[in-house]
């Protein structure tokens, strides 16, 4: 049989909802702009959340895309078949238009037509019905009447068949559809849910008729809308029937690389073959994360932390196999040269990829040598043969150094390591971090708060004016973060500003906020939004209509919204801080007072 490679995949889908009258959106950056609840796009429906809350999306009402998404939830299961931190979705979205009939019809269509999977493989599962939502039978009725017998189509609790985008926003109950890999049932009573390697789940389809609200209430969307996902890696897999995602074209050149450098064969020992696949996952996550059009960088706090920690995994599987951590940079090179013509973003920015892996690696494994001298220091003055918990903590905690590290190293001398101990002071520590990340993102999804909109509007005008106060058209955003409490903004710009030029930049907003400008959303083609000199990136990553705020004489700026309807409401602009964010990228904080 012939291998299905993902290009194919990619095309036939996006053709396939094209052809049932969907438009193709591109993908959105993997950095979420103007939402605190998430780090990481991480569904195909995540930047569509105004839009199945009832905005008008200016491609209409069916849509398809392949969606860039990090997962990090499950960062130690990679290694096994099926996880990766990285993946690509595949989506179809009714807002307001078709619902379960012609959504289910679509998908059996495109797995039985397109792609040819026979009918008996296929299994499905739909919602059992609770309180909040009648059992979905008219899920099962469409099934059913599609070939599907009836012993395939199992009914699932809110548990199963229910999708939460987050604590609150849009949900609804779903029907997700499972290959069977032919494996024999583990037992007369396994279906779908189970997990003995049976049935694959493929794809979901979510009727998102509802919205949770922050009292845990469900009250029906304005709109009935599907919101469909599936995953690219797993169901290339499957087709092709591989045994693990790391078969699947996107992976093999990347393990053979390893494997090279490694100078062992893939798959022929378990602990060097779960190395190599975790290396790969890695770096590809991190590859995307550098690359990504609103890229970040390795640090302490949020995004980037994660970002240092898949570079550091990363580095210490490779030492495990004997390569040095500066060759994952030849990694990198490739996934950018496989990836680039579909993520044109990872040409542009590659010199931008490759020397901040080199440098994290370079500081990392500088770390590494500082936690050994550290834990020499630990050994010299031991008493027993066993690290306390506390102390092999400190050494992570104070200097990254991890413990997986400590123990081989005491492994190698004879001496254990108080794993327990470990284990309850991380507890600890994770206890009171979270405590302080709930407090960061207590704004819920997509939170489109008076606040959160008006600072939205606040950013706007804020790029107006540090370009007209600096005298600088040059300026760009770079970044923007919005919580309830502030907006953060990135932005080029060489040096700190003056004190005279915040006053001023800040002053310059304050006048536009007096000036009770009305803020007017029109929908043009990108042509025309190029002539009138609106602000936003150009090019194939918007489609063919965009929606274009412009707020006056002020500024213009192609943008989804939503913002305030005129600038009075904002009430008070005030600049908290500004300072450097990296080499020649400025960042602001500021807030709104006296809303109206
Ligand atoms: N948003 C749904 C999911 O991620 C489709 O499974």
């Amino acid at each position: 049989m012939k291998e299905i490679k993902s290009y194919e995949l990619r095309e036939k889908y996006l053709k396939f909802f094209e052809s049932k009258g969907h438009k193709i959106i591109p993908s959105a950056s993997l950095i979420p702009e103007n939402d605190p609840s998430v780090l990481f796009t991480t569904a195909g429906m995540h930047p569509l959340v105004p839009y199945l809350l009832g905005q008008k999306h200016p491609q209409g009402k069916r849509l398809c895309d392949v969606q860039k998404c990090v997962r990090t939830g499950d960062i130690d299961e990679v290694g096994d078949a099926t996880h990766c931190t990285f993946f690509e979705m595949l989506g179809n979205w009714s807002l307001g238009d078709y619902f379960r009939k012609e959504s289910i019809n679509f998908s059996f269509e495109f797995l039985t037509k397109v792609l040819e999977i026979p009918v008996e493989k296929i299994a499905v599962t739909v919602f059992a019905g609770d309180e909040d939502c009648a059992r979905d039978e008219e899920a099962a009725d469409t099934w059913a009447g599609l070939g599907i017998p009836r012993d395939r189509i199992f009914y699932l609790p809110k548990a199963n068949n229910w999708w939460y985008a987050g604590a609150t926003g849009p949900c609804g109950s779903d029907t997700e559809i499972f290959i069977d890999t032919g494996k024999p049932a583990c037992s007369e009573h396994c279906d779908p849910s189970c997990d003995c390697g049976k049935w694959v789940e493929i794809w979901n389809n979510v009727f998102m008729e509802f919205n949770r609200n922050a009292e845990g209430k469900f009250e029906k969307l304005k709109q009935k809308n599907v919101d469909t996902g599936m995953g690219l890696e797993r169901t290339i897999c499957m087709l092709n029937g591989f045994k693990s995602v790391y078969e699947t074209d996107l992976f093999t050149g990347a393990i053979a690389k390893i494997s090279e450098l490694a100078g062992k064969k893939y798959g022929e020992e378990e602990d060097s073959t779960r190395a190599m696949r975790i290396i790969a996952d890695h770096i590809r996550t991190a590859t995307f994360l550098l690359g990504d059009e609103n890229g970040i960088v390795p640090s302490n706090v949020d995004q980037g932390y994660v970002l240092r920690r898949l570079i550091r995994r990363s580095v210490r599987f490779a030492r495990q196999l004997g390569i040095e951590g500066g060759s994952l940079v030849e990694i990198a090179k490739l996934y950018v040269e496989q990836y680039k013509e579909v993520y044109p973003e990872l040409g542009i920015n590659s010199a931008k990829i490759f020397e901040e892996l080199e440098k994290e690696i370079e500081k990392f494994s500088k770390t590494l040598e500082d936690g050994i001298k550290q834990l020499d220091k630990v050994i010299q003055y031991l008493k027993g043969d066993t690290v306390n918990g506390k102390t092999a903590f400190r050494l992570y905690d104070t200097y990254g150094f991890p413990i997986e590290m400590t123990m081989e190293i005491c492994k190698e001398k004879g001496l254990s390591v108080d794993l327990e101990g470990y284990k309850l002071a991380q507890e600890e520590h994770i206890k009171k971090s979270q405590q302080g990340a709930e407090q960061k993102f207590k704004g819920g999804l997509a939170d489109s708060s008076k606040m959160t909109t008006y600072l939205h509007t606040a950013t706007h005008l804020l790029l107006a004016c540090l370009k007209k106060v600096l005298h600088d058209d040059n300026i760009q955003q770079k970044g923007s973060n919005i919580t309830p409490e502030r907006l953060r903004f990135d932005f080029n710009f060489p040096r700190p500003l003056t004190e005279e030029e915040k006053q001023a930049v800040e002053d310059a907003v304050n006048d536009a906020i007096k000036r009770d400008i009305p803020v007017v959303c029109t929908e043009m083609t990108i042509e025309e939004a190029r002539a009138k000199n609106a602000v936003g990136v150009f090019g194939s990553r918007y489609g063919e209509i965009v929606k274009v705020y412009q707020i006056g004489d002020v500024d213009l700026q192609i943008c989804g919204g939503p913002h305030a309807e005129h600038t009075g409401q904002l009430g008070h602009f005030k600049i908290e801080k500004e300072q450097s964010s990296s080499a020649g990228i400025r960042r602001i904080r500021a807030t709104l007072s006296d809303l109206v």
